[in-house]
C-alpha cells in the first residue's frame, strides 16, 4: 500500500459482524428454515456457522450476502472449546441453547488482545432468571428447568449481557425487565428480529427492555435483513478522511452514527446524511479534536482506532480516553513505527498530528486495530505491509476491493 488519494466514488456498506453474528445465534431457539440478507462476507460468519452446525443448526449461503440456516430440532446444548475460542460472539448461544434445552456446556470464552472480556453480567442475570452455574475444567455448565421472568438491572449496559439475557427472556416463564440495557443499533436488529419471530419486547431503543415470555411453539423462522455496518462504515469515512476526496457510503445509517458524524464534522469533514447513505468531502487537512468512548449513543471504543489514526495526521493535539477497554492500545505501537506521534498513559492518548506518516511493516493485532492500520497506510508516504490481516478478514467485507474501486493504492498480497 502507497501514500494514496484523493479518494472519489461510492463504497457499498455491508450488514454489521456484530449483528449477524447474534442474530445468526438466535435461530437454536425455534425450528424451522431462517435467511437472512445483508450478511457480510467475513470469516466470523463462517466460524459461527460452524459452531452452530456443532449443535444443530446448518447454514449455507444462498447469494453472495444472503444466507440460509435450518434448525430440524435436533439441538446439542454442548458448545466445543476450539470453535468458541475463535470468536467472542459464541457467547451468544448461551441464552438461545438454555433457554430451549434448559441446558448448557459452554467452552468458557478467552480474553482478547486488548484484554480480559470477563461473562459476570451474563451470568448474574441468568442466575436471577433461575439458572444454576458450575465453572470447570474450562467449562461453564448451566441448568434451569425453565427460565422465569425476572427484574434485571445493569451496572453497565454491556452489549452481550443484554443480548443473552434477551434471547433468553424470550421463552421464560413470565416478565422480564433489563434496566439499563444496551442500546446500540445491532440490539434493535436482534430486538426486531425476535419480534417478527413472535417474541413480545417492549422498550426496544430504550435503556429498559421488557420481555414476556412466550411457549416455543409460538415462534417462527423468519426473513431478515441485515443492519448496516456502522463500524465498516466509520473506516472508509476514516479512509478518505485522511486520503482527501469524497465518498458516497451507499446504505450507511447515518442515525447510527450522529455521535460520531458530529464529531467527524467538528473535525473538518463536510457529511450529508440522506435516505439511503451518507456522503461525505474530506477537508485539505484535519483539525484535532479530543473524544471519550462511551456505550452508544457515545462514540464507540471499536472507532477508536481509526480516530486515533485520523489525529496521526490532524493540525493540533488531540486527546483520546478509552472507558470500555483500558488495554486498548495495542496498535499505538504500530502507529509511532509509521512516524505518527502518540503517547499513551492509563486510559488517555495524546496525539500530536504530523503532516505524513512513512510507510513501514506493520502488525494487525486485532480487527479494528488491522483497519486502523489500513487507514495509517493510506496516510503514510511509501508502502505500509500489513501482516496479520486474517484479523480484518474476521470483520471486514473486502476492504482491499472496496477500497480500491475508489482509487485506493492498496492490494492483497
Ligand atoms: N463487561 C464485564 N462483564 C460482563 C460483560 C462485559 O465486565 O459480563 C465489561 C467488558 O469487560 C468491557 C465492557 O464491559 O470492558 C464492554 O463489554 P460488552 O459486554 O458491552 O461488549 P461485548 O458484548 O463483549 C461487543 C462487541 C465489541 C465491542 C463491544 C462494545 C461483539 C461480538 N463484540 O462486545 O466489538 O467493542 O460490544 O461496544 O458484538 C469488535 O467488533 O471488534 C469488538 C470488539
Amino acid at each position: 500500500m502507497r501514500c494514496s488519494g484523493p479518494l472519489a466514488g461510492s463504497v457499498s456498506i455491508p450488514g454489521a459482524k456484530n449483528s449477524v453474528l447474534k442474530l445468526m445465534a438466535t435461530t437454536i431457539l425455534c425450528d424451522g428454515e431462517f435467511e437472512l440478507t445483508n450478511v457480510p462476507a467475513i470469516a466470523d460468519v463462517w466460524i459461527m456457522g460452524e459452531l452452530l452446525a456443532a449443535i444443530g443448526v446448518d447454514m449455507n449461503w444462498t447469494g453472495p450476502d444472503r444466507l440460509r440456516l435450518v434448525n430440524n430440532g435436533n439441538i446439542t446444548p454442548d458448545a466445543p472449546y476450539e470453535l468458541v475460542e475463535k470468536i467472542r460472539a459464541s457467547i451468544n448461544v448461551l441464552g438461545p441453547l438454555l433457554s430451549r434445552c434448559g441446558r448448557v456446556k459452554l467452552s468458557m470464552p478467552g480474553g482478547d488482545d486488548f484484554g480480559a472480556r470477563p461473562i459476570d453480567m451474563h451470568v448474574a442475570g441468568l442466575e436471577k432468571m433461575g439458572a444454576s452455574f458450575t465453572f470447570e475444567h474450562g467449562y461453564l455448565e448451566a441448568r434451569a428447568d425453565r427460565l422465569r421472568g425476572a427484574h434485571i438491572a445493569f451496572e453497565f449496559p454491556s452489549v452481550g449481557a443484554t443480548e443473552n439475557l434477551v434471547t433468553a427472556a424470550v421463552l421464560a416463564d413470565g416478565v422480564t425487565t433489563i434496566q439499563n440495557a444496551a442500546r446500540e443499533p445491532e440490539i434493535i436488529d436482534l430486538c426486531e428480529f425476535l419480534v417478527s419471530m413472535g417474541a413480545h419486547i417492549d422498550g426496544i431503543g430504550t435503556g429498559k427492555l421488557t420481555i414476556t415470555g412466550v411457549d416455543r411453539g409460538s415462534l417462527s423462522a423468519v426473513q431478515h435483513q441485515t443492519v448496516p455496518d456502522r463500524i465498516q462504515a466509520a473506516t472508509y469515512v476514516a479512509s478518505c478522511a485522511v486520503a482527501g476526496g469524497s465518498l458516497d457510503l451507499v446504505g450507511a445509517r447515518g442515525e447510527h452514527m450522529q455521535m460520531l458524524l458530529h464529531r467527524f464534522g467538528d473535525m473538518g469533514m463536510v457529511i450529508d446524511q440522506y435516505e439511503s447513505g451518507v456522503r461525505i468531502d474530506a477537508p485539505t487537512r484535519l483539525r484535532s479534536i479530543d473524544v471519550a468512548t462511551l456505550p452508544y449513543p457515545g462514540i464507540a471504543t471499536d472507532y477508536k482506532p481509526l480516530i486515533i489514526t485520523m489525529l496521526s495526521v490532524a493540525d493540533g493535539v488531540g486527546i483520546v480516553t478509552e472507558n470500555l477497554y483500558p488495554g486498548r492500545f495495542r496498535y499505538v505501537e504500530e502507529l509511532q513505527r509509521l512516524g505518527a506521534d502518540v503517547s499513551t498513559s492509563g486510559h488517555h492518548a495524546v496525539i500530536r498530528g504530523v503532516e505524513r506518516l512513512s510507510g513501514a511493516p506493520v502488525k494487525a493485532h486485532d480487527i479494528r486495530a488491522g483497519a486502523a492500520m489500513v487507514v495509517a497506510g493510506l496516510a503514510a508516504a511509501g508502502e505500509t505491509k500489513i501482516s496479520g490481516i486474517h484479523h480484518i478478514d474476521r470483520g471486514y467485507d473486502d476492504i482491499v476491493g472496496r477500497l480500491s474501486s475508489v482509487g485506493a493504492d492498496i492490494e492483497r498480497c
